[in-house]
């Protein structure tokens, strides 16, 4: 082992000016001083007056440890000057902190491969190396995976950040971060990849600041107030119920009534059998009927029913009927009180999706076509735009869209792959249980958990990740976090790191715009990364960008106090 070499030529070897780029890598930087399993102290001077760019000691970088045969990958994520002061004309002893990651073994003929973990641990004078960056390729290398690129490493542009398109849809993933950080721009960009990398696969974001179909306009469908049909049929009795008593509790009785004459109405409609639900659709997914051996039992959570078409006449004259009754089975000012309710939500214009062409639709197909792409006819992303839908419909929508999604994923048997992308995903996930609405905490669970095996995956973003659901975020197996200032949101990260490389999350609050951190299953070790860059008619229009859009629609009450509070 080679001793340091003196400080002079130190300091002439990594000045930017006299290094030779081939030669730079192998040059000794520093010495390890201290080794503690995990962890290592390494002993280096930095002159005085050197420029950032030549400084490799920066918290954050890799470096590398010599063994001989291996070189050990270090992640720095502390240091100081040893004397607390700075000599600007001189040598200035530091201590620097690593982490180690894993190790870099040379096979035969140059062939080189990292392991994550450490099988032997540097000696005290082990020399300390600037990266190689064939080292650093190797580190993030997917190996017989295929990568997908995403962005470049921040360490070094050169290098591309690849991720396994498959593991991040499949296993579902989180993206992570503050207001502004650059997650929509993110998502943009990787569903724009996905679409590219899967022709089968279908996206569907609930887009709750009408921003993302600005940035997919050829590849994409959007839907809004104006272009929405959801009959009011094909709502789950929670769901429609939560749409007619508007987001409060039921009364009782009211609720009672309203699911007898539900089923009344349902049973005087025709039943249309699911071969015509198929012809209907003009595709391949979905001309088997629903095995009803797929079907799950009606108690468990989310119940796969296939929604039947019914009258809302035949609902009022369900009432009525009821009414009319000489023996009251319910009280009359209880019946009449729902059928005023049902009556406004019938006349309001807001909610004219609902019923405009609820009649004429025999099937769900129409819905399915247009809201779910089959066929995707070259447009496999939809934009569901909330931002001008009711506000108390939110929460209905949401959960049937979310349900729909699993169950045609789960009739589509393989061929049909489909990824719901919820922004501001603790909204409709809470972590707070009393909160939010239990048909969507329970549709979107479901994708969590058992998606994967049918082809529904989920993606969830928010600012907030410390409101999400834990159990949610524990089933996103690719998280890329980008920068989170709040402490508590942190910890979470740092929970859900399952490596060692917990130091990384030290750097969350101080990481620049379009930079992630990104761990889990679709990355090869943990990548500190920068998203690529996008033109500006790829990214995903801000409310604030889009004065023509915002000018357009109407504004709500809700809208502005919840941007009021900045969420
Ligand atoms: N990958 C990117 N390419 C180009 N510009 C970006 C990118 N990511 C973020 N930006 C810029 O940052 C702004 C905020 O990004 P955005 O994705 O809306 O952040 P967030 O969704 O986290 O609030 C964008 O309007 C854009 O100007
Ligand atoms: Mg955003």
């Amino acid at each position: 082992m080679q001793l340091p070499a003196d400080h002079r030529q130190f300091h002439d070897d990594i000045s930017p000016d006299r290094r030779a780029p081939s030669q730079a890598e192998d040059r000794i930087i520093g010495r390890v001083v201290a080794c503690s399993g995990s962890r290592a102290t390494i002993a280096a001077t930095v002159q005085g007056p050197l420029a950032g760019a030549a400084n490799p000691w920066v918290v954050g970088r890799l470096v590398s440890i010599s063994l001989g045969g291996s070189r050990i990958v270090g992640l720095v994520y502390e240091m100081r000057a040893q004397q607390g002061t700075w000599d600007e004309a001189g040598l200035n002893p530091i201590a620097v902190e690593v982490e180690l990651l894993g190790e870099v073994v040379d096979g035969e003929h140059g062939a080189a491969r990292f392991d994550s973990g450490i099988t032997a641990y540097p000696p005290i004078g082990a020399p300390a190396h600037r990266i190689r960056s064939r080292d650093l390729e190797r580190i993030h290398d997917l190996g017989q995976r295929k990568g997908v690129v995403v962005g470049t490493l921040t360490q070094d542009a050169a290098i591309p950040a690849s991720v396994d398109m498959e593991r991040l849809l499949a296993r579902h993933f989180a993206v992570l971060g503050t207001t502004g950080v650059g997650k929509s721009s993110a998502v943009a960009l990787m569903l724009r990849k996905a679409v590219a990398a899967k022709p089968n696969l279908r996206v569907l974001v609930l887009d709750p600041h009408n921003e993302y179909a600005h940035a997919f306009p050829d590849s994409s469908v959007r839907i809004d107030a104006g272009t929405l049909d959801l009959p009011f049929w094909l709502f789950r009795f929670e769901e429609f119920a939560d749409i007619v008593f508007r987001g409060r509790p039921p009364l009782e009785d009211e609720a009672e009534i309203l699911r007898e004459t539900i089923a009344v109405a349902r049973s005087r409609y025709r039943v249309v059998p699911a071969h015509d639900m198929a012809r209907d659709l003009g595709s391949s997914v979905l001309k088997r009927p629903l095995d009803p051996a797929q079907r799950r039992p009606a108690d468990s959570a989310g119940t796969a029913e296939l929604a039947s078409p019914y009258r809302i006449a035949d609902l009022f004259a369900a009432i009525d009927e009821l009414i009319g009754l000489h023996e009251q089975r319910y009280p009359r000012t209880t019946l009449r009180s729902l059928r005023v309710r049902l009556e406004t939500l019938h006349a309001d214009p807001r909610y004219g999706f609902l019923f405009a062409h609820a009649n004429s639709m025999e099937t769900i197909a129409p819905v399915i076509a247009q809201i779910f792409r089959v066929p995707h006819k070259g447009r496999p992303i939809t934009v569901f735009q909330l931002a001008g839908l009711p506000s108390e419909v939110l929460n209905a929508v949401a959960s049937s869209l979310a349900r729909l999604a699993f169950d045609l994923a789960m009739a589509g048997r393989g061929g049909y792959e489909i990824l719901l992308l919820c922004e501001e995903a603790h909204r409709y996930v809470p972590q707070d249980q009393a909160l939010g609405f239990l048909p969507t905490r329970q549709a979107i669970a479901r994708i969590a958990k058992e998606g994967r095996k049918y082809g529904a995956y989920l993606g969830v973003v928010t600012q907030r990740p410390g409101e999400l659901d834990p159990t949610i975020l524990s089933q996103c197996s690719t998280v890329f976090a980008m920068r989170l200032s709040n402490e508590r949101d942190q910890q979470i990260i740092r929970a859900a790191i399952a490596d060692a490389s917990a130091s990384t999350i030290a750097f969350l609050s101080s990481i620049g715009n379009r930079e992630a951190i990104a761990f889990g299953e679709a990355v090869a070790t943990t990548m500190r990364m920068r998203f690529l860059e996008q033109r500006p008619e790829e990214l995903p229009a801000m409310a604030g960008r889009a004065p023509a859009e915002a000018e357009r629609r109407e504004l709500l009450v809700e809208e502005l106090v919840a941007r009021m509070r900045g969420l």
